[in-house]
């Protein structure tokens, strides 16, 4: 049993995002996994710098599909990827200063955080993204019709 499992009840039925998600959650279980066998702060500062790298660019990936169909609640969807950021880069300035224990706590905070905003704010976002494409793939229709 993994600490950090993806199943279904995750899913936001988009490809891509549940893509990027399982992605990050491999990531939140690596650096778990290397926290608890104890390994160096080191080694886990390095997981930690590709796993704050891969969250940054699932953010971008996620604004920039905000942006593209003027989404409604991109301001404070932003917001809470730039909060979390910033709380990763406060713990990874913790960590690398020799502070192991730190790399549990972010992947517990990662693990928790995750799954609240991939069910309230994620969901949202994918549902409205896909109502959005189908609307314009029905106007483009039935401008072709008349
Ligand atoms: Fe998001």
């Amino acid at each position: 049993m993994e600490y950090f499992e993806w199943n279904s009840s995750l899913s936001v039925h988009d490809a891509l995002i549940d893509e990027d998600h399982k992605i990050l959650i491999g990531m939140v279980n690596e650096l778990h996994d290397a926290a608890d066998l104890g390994k160096d702060y080191i080694t886990l500062s390095r997981i930690l710098e590709r796993l704050a790298a891969y969250t940054r660019e699932h953010f971008q990936r996620e604004e920039d599909l905000m942006q593209a169909i003027a989404y409604a609640r991109f301001k404070s969807h932003k917001e809470q990827h730039r909060k979390l950021l910033e709380r990763v880069s406060d713990l990874q300035q913790e960590l690398n200063r020799a502070r192991e224990m730190v790399a549990l706590d972010t992947a517990e905070l990662l693990r928790f955080w995750l799954t609240s905003h991939i069910l309230l704010s994620d969901k949202h976002l994918a549902d409205t993204l896909h109502g959005t494409l189908l609307n314009s793939e029905t106007e483009r229709i039935s401008a072709t019709d008349s």
